[in-house]
């Protein structure tokens, strides 16, 4: 299949970051359509399919080219089926849920989230405490996973390959689209390995408190301004400073 040419793509979580005010999302819709170039979209959820598609529908989103749901375990490549057999493949290798739902089971703090996905086991934690049981019981068992705190509340087990960052990157491998001009964005803890990824990114203004925490880098931006209006911000700041500038 021929590769798409893409200049310029936006990485976005929804919930908290796309989503979230109204107005913020469609002036930042409206300020792509005024660009020179056209702006992929990837959408990178925690939320799985229907839920996805449900939100989308309901805040009158655009489609994007791709989405990345169930926190980069499903991909969704709406050219190419394909791709999403091949990244479960890559998840299969090393995927032990029984193991995992066993363990998580001897936790009483978490309470599993009732979810139609494949590739991850979800929870809603009591507290903290709750987290680092599960955490260290799925070392001491020797269980391979990728474990992701969020929202003080969301506990996701994943296979270790999984998430938002590794789902990311092969997309962007597979696409040949890694020397794009990308911006990623997020607001809570399971954008967090997307977001350390090497790539311009934003942490919006609304962020959850664990994103707060994550160390200075250049390339990851804080924005003032809340959800679609911190990539806007951000948007800006990476790729149209010239503009910006020369506009005075
Ligand atoms: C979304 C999903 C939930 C997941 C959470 C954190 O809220 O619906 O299943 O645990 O994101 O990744
Ligand atoms: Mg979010």
């Amino acid at each position: 299949m021929k590769q798409k040419n893409v200049t310029h793509l936006l990485a976005t979580d929804l919930d908290g970051t796309l989503v979230g005010e109204k107005e913020l999302t469609s002036a930042l819709f409206e300020y792509y359509g005024e660009r020179t170039y056209e702006v992929e979209l990837v959408y990178v959820t925690g939320r799985h399919h229907d839920s996805t598609m449900e939100l989308i529908k309901a805040e009158n989103l655009p489609m994007p080219s791709i989405l990345i749901s169930d926190v980069g375990t499903e991909m969704y490549d709406f050219d190419d089926p394909e791709l999403h057999e091949r990244w479960k493949k890559t998840l299969e290798e090393q995927w032990w849920p029984e193991e995992i739902s066993q363990i998580a089971a001897q936790c009483s703090g978490l309470t599993p989230q009732s979810i139609p996905s494949t590739h991850r086991l979800s929870y809603f934690a009591e507290d903290a405490g709750a987290f680092e049981e599960v955490k260290q019981k799925l070392e001491e068992n020797g269980v391979p996973h990728k474990l992701i705190f969020s929202s003080g509340r969301d506990v996701d087990i994943l296979p270790p390959n999984a998430g938002k960052g590794e789902a990311l990157s092969f997309l962007l491998r597979e696409k040949g689209w890694e020397k794009a001009n990308v911006l990623i964005a997020g607001d809570s803890g399971n954008d967090r390995d997307m977001i350390t990824m090497g790539y311009p990114a934003v942490v919006v203004g609304n962020c959850q408190d664990e994103l707060k925490k994550l160390p200075e880098h250049p390339l990851i931006f804080r924005a003032e301004n809340h959800c679609a209006g911190g990539i806007r911000e951000a948007w800006e700041h990476f790729f149209e400073k010239e503009t910006v500038e020369s506009n005075g």
